[in-house]
Formats: C-alpha cells, structure tokens, sequence
C-alpha cells in the first residue's frame, strides 16, 4: 500500500484551507486586498476589502496616505480638500508651498490622524473624509478612479445608507480612507507609522522597500503577503511600516526605463558625485527588477490561464496566490514583448556577474533546443565559445535565483554565467556538471558512486549549505534541496543548483535561529521538515532535514518516497530508528544499506553517518545540528573513508599478488 501520497495530499489540502482563513488575523498583520477591490457587488466573507481591522497598539494614530497627483487634484489644497487632511502639514510634509502644484502622477504624501471606528463587530481603521457625487460616479469609479484606491467601494457601501441604483449627482457621502496604526510586534520592531502606499502599474514590493529604506520582507510581512509571489496590483494599497516620517525625498518615481539603448557608459558620468551615480546603478537594478518581475508575473498568469499546461516536476505547491492568480483576466500581452525586448539591453547595460545572451546565440548552442541537446526535462547541453553549459529554460519568476546567484560565489553552488529572455521564458545558462544530477546516481540501474564518493559528494552539499546559512547575508535557506537539484561535475564533486524556492531568513540577535512563518508551502515530498508542513515556519533547519532525507537516500540507494512505502511508516525517523535501536544494530543496518555497494564499506562509518542523519530528520528543528557541525562530522568521515580506501586497495593488492 502506497498510504505516502495519501497522507501528504490530506495534510496540504488541511494546510491550504487552514492558512487561507485563520492565520491572517492572529499575527496581527493586515491582509492585503488584492483584486478584491473590483468584486463591488459582492459582500464574501473577507472583511479586508471593507478597511484595516482594528488589532494596533492604539485605537488611535498619525498615518499617511499617498496619492497621485491627478489634473483635477493637482495642488496643496485641491489635494487636502479632496482628502480631508490638514493643507499646512501637508505642504511641510511634500516640501511645497501651501499652494504648490504637483506634477501629474507624482506621489504625494497625505499625513492624516488615522483611527478605529464602527461597532463592536466590524472595527476598521480609517479616516473619514467626505465627498460630492458628480454626475457618472459609481461606488467603484469614486474609490478607484477618484480616490485610486484609497478607499474601496465595499467600505463606501457599507458606511453609506444610498443603495448603489440611487446615487445622485450632489449627493454627500462619506468616504472611509484605508489607514491603520503599528501592530504590538511592528511597534516591537521600532515602527511608528504605516503608510498606506498606492501601487501602481509595474510596481513591485522590493522597489517600494527600496524606496522607503523597508525590506521587502517587512512589507510582504505587513500585508501578509505569499513571499514567493508577492503579487500586487494598481489601485491597491499596500501598507509601509516606517520607523520615521517619509520625506518627500522618497516620492519622485524611479525613472521608466529607456526604450532606446542603455545609458551611456559610466566614464560618462564623471562630472557626477559618486552618490549620484549610485543612485543611478539602483535605479536602474530597480527599473529591471520591475520590468522582470511585472514580465513574470504576466507571463505566470498567462501561463495558468492556459490550464492544459500543468506543472510537471513532483514539488507540491499550495498558494493562494495561485488561486487569486487564475481568476484574473489576461492583459497587457503587448506590453510584454514589447519591454522583453528593452530588458536584455537593460541587463547588459550594469551587470557585472553575468552575461546576456541572444536567443539566437543560445538556439545555435543547443541545435535550436533539439532533443538530441536535452539532459532532463528542460534543461539542454549547448557549447557557448567552445565551453560546454547547461541552457535551463523556466516559465515563472527567476528574480530570486538571479539575485541570489550574483551575490554567491562557492565551489559547491552552481554557477549562473548569463540568462536570456525570450517568447515569454526566461533561459539561464550554468555552468556546466558533467556527470548529471546526483538523482540519477541513486535510482538508475548501472550508475554507481562507491562509498568514499557518496561521502565527498555529502561533504559538497553540507559545505555549500554551510555557506548559504552562515557566509551570506543576510543567510539563506535554499528550501528545496534533494538529490535532483544536485549536480556532479566530472570528478564527482557536487554542487547545488535551483535555487528558486530559496528565500533569506535574517538572523536577529544571537541566539538561535530566527523563524519566519509562510502560508506558502512548497517543496518536493518526502524532503519537507514536520514544522514546515505543519506550521510553515521557514529555517535553516529545513536544509538540515532534506540533508537528512538526501544523506539517507545515498545510503539506501533508494529514492525516499520509497523507503517511506517500503518502510510502511508515517515517520521517516521511524525507519532510523528501528535500525539502529537493535541489538545487533550493525545486521540490520547492512540489511538497510544499498545492495550495489556490496557491502563495500565501513561499517563504523555507516553506524556514524545513519547516527548523523537520524539527528538531522528529528522532529523538534533546534535538536537537529547545524550545518556546520555537519560539516565537520562528515570531514572526519571522508578522511576515515579515505583511509579505509587506501588500506582496501593495499589488501587487493596483497590478494592479487598472491594470485599471481
Ligand atoms: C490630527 O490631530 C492633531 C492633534 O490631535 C491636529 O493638530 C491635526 O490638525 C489633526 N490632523 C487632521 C488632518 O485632522
Ligand atoms: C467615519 O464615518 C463612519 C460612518 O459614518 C462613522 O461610523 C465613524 O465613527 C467615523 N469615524 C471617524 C473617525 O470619524
Ligand atoms: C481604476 O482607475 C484608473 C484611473 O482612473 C483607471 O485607469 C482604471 O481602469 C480603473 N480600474 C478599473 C478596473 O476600472
Ligand atoms: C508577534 O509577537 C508575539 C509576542 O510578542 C510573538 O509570539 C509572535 O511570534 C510575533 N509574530 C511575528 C510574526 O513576529
Ligand atoms: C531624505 O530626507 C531625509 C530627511 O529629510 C534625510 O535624512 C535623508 O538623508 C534624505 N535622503 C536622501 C536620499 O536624500
């Protein structure tokens, strides 16, 4: 019986139904509205679209608001009017006159006393200000188009008593703006504002952070957004958490990238201060980051709307993101290749760590992706100036992988050399691993690692997991790994590849290891950590189990999911420990070992390594060991194994000169 899928089916589904409704709420983070500002007819169940709730320290608080100046609402006190705020603090606050004028579209920043209000069952924060029906309003175009989004036209019906047939021009409403005030743990965190932010199009969360000097893991956090796809949309508002007033030195918008060719080069700028140039650099890293994550995110939807096209790898993938995705309507198809085709010349204009290559480059490398070319799936073998690479083709976001890729440089980690985009997928080129994924040495018949290999290659991966949680910064968890993301070069010496689920998880303080906690729960079955499936808390002690699982699988020769079948165990620690918790520990154990080793190994060391990996899968994360002291472990071993080699070959020696 194969109860495995099963199970781990249940368990995703519970997760999936779990995170959608309750977690939002108890963290005391606001939920962000997404498209759910357009549903006006509707009255679903999320509260959200309605306003913030009410779970801040204060009942009370100074918030800010932002707004793009528009030809009607293009000045100081147009502006306050509009929005019922104070004109003097907000001259001061966009450093204008009282009766300065903005230009269109520049963001201005409203500051406004935001507070709790409505009965005891439905509190939002918000801040009222009052309007006049013009002829051809409707809830939705005053809280989109007027408001951009600064209300929503669910707040406004609820807190109106006109039924939406009944509008008249001249008619007074209310109109409740989105504010809120600092959470326990925001205010923990040193927060004092929040800012409601209107996004707009080709926005994207890390540029927003960049703008106010947040991290866009504090953003994606306030909002309680998915940290894989952090997708917004425009006329949304995304909330800001500040530990300072914003300035208006943070409102210009970053500058659109060039539709001609990339600035000139840098010996140009000389005249300019060194600040202004970096500025410059991050404006433009800022512009492609846009342009890629928008182009992605497009094409994801794109992608999802087709249906047919479902995803072929064995990760599991539970989001509601996805779901939120699949809803939306197909747009801006143009827009897409239009921009792909500035985003290359972007790239090639600042980066430094990799190179960009034409597709036709890459067509000619790999016979035009033939299959002859293909190593797996969709990754192909093609020769660029003469040097094997691996061409790996992906539909969705490769922000994360690029981002991470150029700051890492090690041994163990694969290396990005260029990407290309191209038709809606992106194309990275690595280098390249002559002798394939490590999977392929543990499932297929005929490939064969002796012992002393599976132990140098175990060796790389802990080395190189190593350095992504503790010599990165801030350090990384790469959440994926398992024996098909690793990769031997020609002398068997591993290194990791796919790094698009990885995310970073700073480290606070010095004790410990920091928790994040994320309702998106992906992964490949069998790899995932107990507390990741059950709580989605995110640390490096999730690379530390997979370890666990992948050194088990180079010891079994099996591929996990069936050790778990065989094993016919809920808990992969169960296996462990019914073989070593044995009196004669080192029978049952030989019996666990991979057959094709022949029993060609030391058994000492293999009780050291099974002792090893049934500390990494234990179900209490902080039980399990560091990476580094994996590292140092397994350094022992390969040197034993090393010498265990070397006296087996003297004894061969021996053997077949006595033959002789
Ligand atoms: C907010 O409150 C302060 C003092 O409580 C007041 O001076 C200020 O005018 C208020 N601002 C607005 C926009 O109502
Ligand atoms: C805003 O308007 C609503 C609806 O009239 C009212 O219930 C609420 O008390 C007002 N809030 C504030 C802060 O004035
Ligand atoms: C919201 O308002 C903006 C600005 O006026 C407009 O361009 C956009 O189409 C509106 N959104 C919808 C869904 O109508
Ligand atoms: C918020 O703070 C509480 C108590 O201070 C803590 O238990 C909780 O984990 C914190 N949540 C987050 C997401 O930091
Ligand atoms: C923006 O203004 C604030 C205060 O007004 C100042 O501290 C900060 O250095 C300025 N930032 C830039 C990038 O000029």
């Amino acid at each position: 019986m194969n109860l495995f899928p099963m199970i781990t089916t249940t368990i995703f589904t519970l997760i999936m139904l779990c995170s959608m409704s309750v977690v939002v709420h108890v963290q005391g983070k606001q939920p962000y509205v997404g498209l759910a500002t357009t549903a006006c007819g509707q009255t679903g169940n999320s509260n959200s679209m309605r306003g913030y709730t009410c779970n801040g320290v204060n009942p009370s608080c100074q918030a800010y608001l932002t707004f793009r100046a528009q030809p009607l609402y293009n000045t100081v006190p147009s502006i306050s009017a509009l929005l019922g705020s104070d004109s003097s603090q907000l001259s001061v606050a966009n450093s204008v006159s009282e009766d300065g004028t903005f230009e269109t579209n520049k963001l201005v920043i409203v500051p406004i006393n935001c507070s709790c209000s409505g009965n005891n069952n439905n509190q939002y924060y918000q801040f009222n200000t009052s309007y006049e029906v013009e002829r051809g309003d409707s809830y939705f175009v005053i809280a989109n188009n007027t408001f951009e989004g600064l209300s929503t036209c669910q707040a406004l019906q609820d807190q109106n008593n006109i039924p939406e047939g009944d509008l008249m021009p001249g008619n007074e409403l209310i109109v409740p703006l989105r504010c809120a005030c600092p959470s326990k743990n925001q205010t923990e965190q040193g927060v004092k504002y929040l800012l409601s932010y209107l996004v707009a199009s080709n926005h994207i969360v890390w540029l927003i952070g960049e703008r106010f000097g947040v991290s866009s893991e504090t953003i994606v956090e306030a909002n309680t957004l998915s940290s894989q796809q952090p997708i917004i949309h425009p006329f949304t508002t995304l909330l800001v958490p500040l530990q300072d007033e914003p300035s208006s030195n943070q409102t210009s918008e970053p500058s659109p990238p060039p539709s001609t060719p990339p600035p000139p080069p840098l010996s140009s700028s000389s005249g300019r201060s060194s600040k202004t140039w970096v500025y410059a650099v991050v404006g433009v890293v800022g512009a492609i980051a846009l342009i890629s994550s928008v182009l992605c995110a497009i094409v994801f939807r794109t992608r999802y709307l087709k249906g047919g096209n479902k995803r072929k790898d064995d990760s599991l993938i539970v989001s509601d993101s996805f779901v939120a995705v699949a809803i939306e309507k197909p747009q801006e198809k143009k827009l897409e290749e239009e921009e792909s085709e500035n985003l290359a010349e972007i790239i090639s204009g600042i980066s430094e760590s990799f190179k960009v290559y034409r597709y036709e480059e890459l067509q000619s490398a790999t016979n035009g992706f033939s299959p002859s070319c293909c190593i797996k799936g969709s990754v192909y073998r093609g020769f660029i100036n003469g040097d094997l690479a691996a061409i790996k083709k992906i539909d969705g976001d490769v922000s994360k992988e690029i981002e991470l890729l150029s700051k890492v440089n090690h041994s163990n980690v694969i290396r990005l050399s260029g990407v290309c985009f191209n038709g809606g997928y992106w194309y990275l080129v690595y280098e390249y691993a002559a002798n394939g994924y490590l999977s392929d040495w543990i499932n297929i018949k005929g490939k064969f690692l002796s012992w002393t290999q599976r132990i140098q290659i175990a060796l790389d991966v802990a080395t190189g997991l190593d350095y992504l949680h503790s010599f990165t910064s801030p350090p990384h968890v790469h959440k994926d790994l398992k024996s098909g993301n690793i990769l031997l070069d020609s002398d068997f010496r591993a290194k990791i590849s796919n790094f698009r689920l990885a995310r970073s998880v700073e480290r606070e303080g010095s004790e410990g290891d920091q928790y994040v906690m994320t309702r998106h729960i992906v992964g490949t079955r069998g790899y995932m950590a107990p507390e990741y499936l059950e709580n989605g808390l995110v640390s490096t002690k999730l690379d530390v189990y997979a370890f666990g699982v992948l050194m088990l699988e180079m010891l079994t020769g099996k591929d996990v999911a069936d050790v778990y079948a065989e094993g016919n165990i809920a808990n992969l620690f169960d296996v462990l420990s019914a073989v070593l918790d044995e009196e004669g520990e080192h029978l049952r154990l030989s019996e666990f070992m991979d057959p094709s080793l022949k029993g060609n190994y030391p058994m000492e060391l293999a009780v050291f390594v099974a002792r090893m990996i049934e500390t990494c899968i234990k179900k209490d994360p902080a039980s399990r060991p560091d990476m580094h002291e994996i590292v140092s472990s397994l350094s022992k071993a390969l040197d034993s194994s090393l010498r265990w080699e070397t006296s087996m070959e003297r004894k061969f020696r021996f053997y077949k000169g006595f033959l002789n």
